[in-house]
């Protein structure tokens, strides 16, 4: 492992982060969302990614189901065509390792597009403060502070039992899921996000995007 770590050598480009965004005429951020299952970061991330489409900007979204079919496949899924040995190390599950690997990879894939200047929607449970703290410490460290916004999606579990859209909380409440976030497996609320999105009732989607565009503004991140 140390001759691994002697012999990788950072290499210095010369087409910089702020070429990158000139090109693109905006700021390469990364909007994080996280909040329990069914909490309606998915839906609101990809209102988000519409209304800043729509008004010309370059974005990307990322999306915890999404990302769980490729890059952060399940064991089951990468043995067919990798054998178990791969599966067993590189597949993904919901136990507290796993998570933490989940997010230390979409934190790297985020940090990339955003040093290429796009402006990245994540949308993932991330229910660990300690890990959506290194990614932020990941993107502002090679970007700028301030390119990192939290945003607490805040509906309550009640809430998120009765919507239960997939019917995973129904399952979890029965012991079929383990380490089900909110039900077997904690969430810790983040003490001080950018963007705090209180649940409340009627309120849609698109109001919900509306206020963090309009937090963007406020913060400059977004022309
Ligand atoms: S994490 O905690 O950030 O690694 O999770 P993430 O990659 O965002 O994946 C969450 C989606 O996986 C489904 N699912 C579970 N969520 C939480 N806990 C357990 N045990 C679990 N098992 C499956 C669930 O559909 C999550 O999607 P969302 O969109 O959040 O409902």
């Amino acid at each position: 492992q140390d001759d691994v770590q002697k012999n990788i050598v950072w290499h210095a480009h010369t087409v910089s982060r702020e070429d990158r965004e000139s090109k693109l005429g905006q700021r390469g951020v990364v909007v994080w969302f996280t909040g329990l299952s069914g909490c309606g970061k998915s839906t609101i991330a990809n209102e988000l990614d519409r209304l800043l489409i729509d008004r010309g900007a370059t974005c990307t979204l990322l999306d915890g189901d999404n990302v769980r079919h490729g890059l952060c496949a399940p064991p089951s899924v990468l043995q067919e065509e990798h054998g178990e040995e791969f599966a067993g190390r590189f597949g993904l599950g919901f136990g507290p390792i796993d998570r933490e690997e989940n997010i230390r990879r979409i934190g790297a894939v985020t940090e990339l597009f955003a040093s290429a200047g796009v402006i990245v929607l994540a949308a993932f449970v991330s229910p660990y403060q300690r890990d959506r703290d290194r990614v932020r410490k990941t993107i502002e460290s090679s970007g700028r502070a301030g390119d990192f916004l939290e945003v607490f999606v805040d509906t309550p579990l009640e809430i998120c039992k009765q919507r239960d859209p997939k019917g995973l909380y129904q399952k979890a409440i029965a012991g079929e899921i383990k380490n089900f976030t909110g039900i077997s497996d904690p969430y810790d609320a983040p003490p001080s996000p950018e963007i705090h999105l209180k649940w409340r009732k009627g309120q849609t989607p698109h109001d919900q995007a509306t206020e963090i565009i309009r937090e963007m503004e406020k913060r400059g991140v977004l022309g």
